[in-house]
């Protein structure tokens, strides 16, 4: 009993559906780095004739959770702060501090994000950065995790890693929103192929 369909014509046509599906999904899990300050400026003290500043560069873009900021200076640091810190330009008890050159920065979780430089009066000058950090659209079906103790994280008490990211790791939600993706697709692959044959 031979089908009298074209067997490669339909192969060709679920392979072309399968990518657009991956291409899709591939797109709506990315993950985006920032180049602070765009690729040639980078992270420095603002002479002030730039066409624009971090935080109105920061504005024009959307930061989502898994996204990272890409920080490149040279005698110069990355220093992640509170509220009160940022607006009082203070360098002293920053929650982290980044002095290697080429720091990469990723967001665990969502809230805003406060980063000023370490150097004497580059801060002052306009080197400092709010990022507001969203959701993951990946992660929005899934249920929202516990409010972080600190809120949106303006309120950060400047200490370590724990009480900075807080205790549930939004990260691992995006993980396994990714992987059923992925499962979903390999199980819709299997069905496919299966009919195929
Ligand atoms: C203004 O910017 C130009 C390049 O865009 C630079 O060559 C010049 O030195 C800057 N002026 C000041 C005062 O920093
Ligand atoms: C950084 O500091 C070194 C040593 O003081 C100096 O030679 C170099 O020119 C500085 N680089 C910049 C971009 O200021
Ligand atoms: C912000 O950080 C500074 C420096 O660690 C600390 O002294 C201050 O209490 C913090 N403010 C808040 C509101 O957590």
């Amino acid at each position: 009993m031979a089908s009298n369909f074209s067997l490669p014509k339909l192969c060709k046509n679920a392979l072309f559906s399968l990518l657009l599906m991956f291409m899709v999904m591939v797109v709506a899990a990315a993950s985006f780095q920032f180049n602070v300050g765009g690729r040639e400026r980078g992270w420095i003290k603002p002479t002030g004739n730039e066409s624009e500043t971090y935080n109105e560069w920061a504005a024009r873009n959307r930061f989502h959770v898994g996204d990272s900021l890409y920080f490149k200076y040279e005698n110069d640091s990355v220093l992640v702060v509170n509220k009160t810190s940022y607006s009082k330009c203070s360098v002293s008890n920053p929650i982290f501090k980044f002095e290697d050159g080429e720091t990469v920065f990723q967001f665990h979780r969502y809230g805003f994000f406060y980063f000023i430089s370490g150097e004497r009066g580059h801060c002052k000058a306009g080197q400092r950065l709010i990022v507001r950090v969203m959701v993951h659209p990946a992660a929005t079906p899934s249920p929202e995790p516990a409010p972080s103790p600190q809120g949106d994280g303006s309120g950060n008490e400047g200490g370590g890693w724990d009480s900075f990211w807080g205790p549930p790791p939004p990260n691992s939600t995006i993980k396994l929103t990714v992987a059923s993706y992925f499962m979903t697709a390999l199980g819709g692959m299997l069905v496919i192929m299966y009919l195929l044959m």
